[in-house]
């Protein structure tokens, strides 16, 4: 069997197209413009390309943004002052802090402290409460565009068995929740499962979301399954990246490792997976850019919601 592979590139282009037109909407009706403002402390790489994508489109869909970029040495209450004021301002409709955040900076306090109201990642206790509540709210962005990925691509969700490899706060726990709300029957794996693999093979969907490049293989697969791989990772070792791709791709790959030094590989190893699912995403070019459109999305609905639009 040959997987087809569920491309997020259409799927981003499409929900970020339904944000423009909402925002142009609200802009015509109310006069009110969207604002996003993102918080970035320090200097990891990733983070910066992360937040940059993230300010770049949600000017592009018509939106303001402001970057609020701190040094990798600004203090907890430097942090905390920001998104404090940010909070206290009427016109900022969307609060997102890019994690990491530097050892001296507790990540729990600040997230504690966004304006559940504003708080377009999802992470507060309370949007987290109600998500488990099935109460309508803010929700993590990553498996919000996962649930995207499987409804436009007509994937059927009720009754199927959803299986989640991993259980972070960002991924796996909103993304079990979020099946549920869809009437899967969800499993849950981590690292303490017992015989991971064989519990795995049952889902008629897997989620990978372990950081671990590849990690997903074919006995992880039910023949036919869809695999949507939520796992971004550098893998910079030839023998490596031979593992994971076959004849169709690893030239590809190889080039770019020669090139920047690192090929970007998911959770899931393709070659096996484009053998044994029956649809799958690719990383790069799959949940990745959904992230990022769901930020959008939220962003507008956040403004929606105080707004009382
Ligand atoms: N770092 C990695 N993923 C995320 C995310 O979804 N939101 C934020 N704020 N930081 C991240």
């Amino acid at each position: 069997m040959t997987a087809k592979i569920l491309s997020g590139k259409e799927i981003a282009e499409a929900i970020k197209r339904e944000v423009a037109a909402e925002v142009a909407l609200i802009t015509e009706r109310h006069g009110v413009r969207p604002l996003l403002a993102v918080v970035r402390v320090g200097e990891d790489p990733a983070s910066a390309v992360y937040v940059g994508s993230k300010v770049k489109t949600s000017e592009e869909l018509g939106m303001l943004s402001e970057h609020h970029h701190l040094p990798v040495e600004a203090t907890h209450e430097e942090v905390l002052a920001i998104v404090k004021d940010l909070n206290a301002r009427p016109e900022v409709d969307g609060i997102l802090v890019q994690l990491p955040l530097p050892a001296q900076v507790d990540e729990r306090e600040i997230l504690e402290t966004i304006d559940p109201a504003k708080d377009v990642d999802g992470f507060h206790p309370v949007n987290v409460g109600k998500l488990s509540q099935g109460q309508k709210s803010l929700v993590p962005c990553t498996p919000a565009g996962v649930i995207e990925i499987l409804k436009r691509s007509e994937i059927p969700i009720a009754g199927a068995h959803a299986v989640v490899i991993g259980r972070s706060n960002i991924v796996g726990k909103p993304m079990a929740q979020l099946l549920l709300q869809e009437n899967a029957t969800v499993t849950v794996c981590h690292s303490r499962t017992k015989d991971l693999p064989a519990v795995a093979a049952t889902g008629d969907i897997l989620v990978a979301a372990i950081g671990r490049a590849g990690f997903v293989r074919a006995a992880h697969i039910k023949p036919g399954a869809c695999v949507i791989d939520v796992g971004i990772n550098n893998v910079s070792d030839p023998a490596q990246a031979a593992e994971l791709f076959g004849p169709d791709e690893i030239e590809k790959r190889l080039n770019t490792i020669a090139k920047r030094g690192f090929t970007l590989v998911g959770d899931v190893n393709p070659k096996e997976a484009k053998e044994k699912a029956g649809a799958f995403t690719p990383v790069p070019g799959g949940v990745g850019l959904l992230t990022v459109a769901m930020l959008m999305k939220n962003t507008v609905e956040a403004a929606k919601m105080r707004r009382k639009l």
